[in-house]
């Protein structure tokens, strides 16, 4: 079967993305990550893809009037290059409900917390704030409202009493770069279906049970 033309969305440092591009290299990963598009020149993973070869661009949200002007060019990017899955990833830009509905259920993301739990920015700061004994990561179908949509894989990590927001983040770290490639492969071979705005995996849907809950990625 041809391989799911896949584009990362990225702000920043991209490691889920180069987590993305490593789990590609596999001959029978079904998607192919084939265009990084990137709303800041500065990215640093924007050179960290440039050096792997793939497609790179850059759409500057500073440059447009609206969200809506910014989103079509997105649009025609994404065409342009024949994506038909998008995966954010620390992509911190809030999109608008048009573009997320004309990408529904083939635009993903990667947020740092079992959600629905901590929503938005910070949330290793408020996970150790609430007290909670386990933290740990979501990649999730992205819906119009912020950090909502149907959940396909999530992983935990214990929280420590050691444990700063740092330390913390760099644990979770690990577990987004273990579950988002899941994630990718599953919307890809088309194993996660969205039911009833729940995620069902097929039976045969891959190795995704032996790490829903990650104990321990120090
Ligand atoms: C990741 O921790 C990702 O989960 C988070 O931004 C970071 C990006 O890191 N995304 C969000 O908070 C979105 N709500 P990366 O650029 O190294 O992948």
């Amino acid at each position: 079967m041809a391989k799911t033309r896949t584009a990362v969305l990225i702000s920043g440092r991209g490691s889920n993305m180069v987590a993305l591009l490593n789990a590609a290299k596999a001959e029978d990963f079904p998607a192919e990550i084939a265009f990084v598009l990137s709303n800041r020149a500065d990215a640093a993973g924007l050179a960290e893809a440039e050096k792997r070869g793939v497609e790179t661009m850059v759409i500057d949200h500073r440059e447009f009037d609206d969200r809506a002007a910014f989103e079509a060019d997105i649009n025609q990017a994404l065409g342009d290059a024949n994506i038909e899955l998008v995966c954010l990833a620390g992509f911190m830009r809030l999109l608008t409900s048009e573009f997320v509905d004309a990408w529904r259920d083939r635009l993903i993301n990667i947020h740092p917390s079992i959600l629905p739990a901590f929503k938005g920015l910070q949330t290793h700061e408020r996970a150790l704030a609430a007290g909670v004994r386990i933290h740990g990561a979501t990649a999730h179908f992205v819906r119009a409202e912020m950090d909502e949509g149907p959940v396909i894989v999530q992983g935990a990590v214990p929280v420590l009493p050691s444990d700063t927001a740092e330390s913390l983040a760099e644990r979770v770290l690990a577990v987004e770069h273990r579950i988002y490639p899941i994630a990718v492969a599953l919307v890809a071979d088309r194993k996660a279906r969205v039911v009833s705005e729940k995620v069902m995996i097929d039976e045969d849907g891959g190795h995704a049970g032996d790490v829903l809950i990650v104990p321990h990625c120090a």
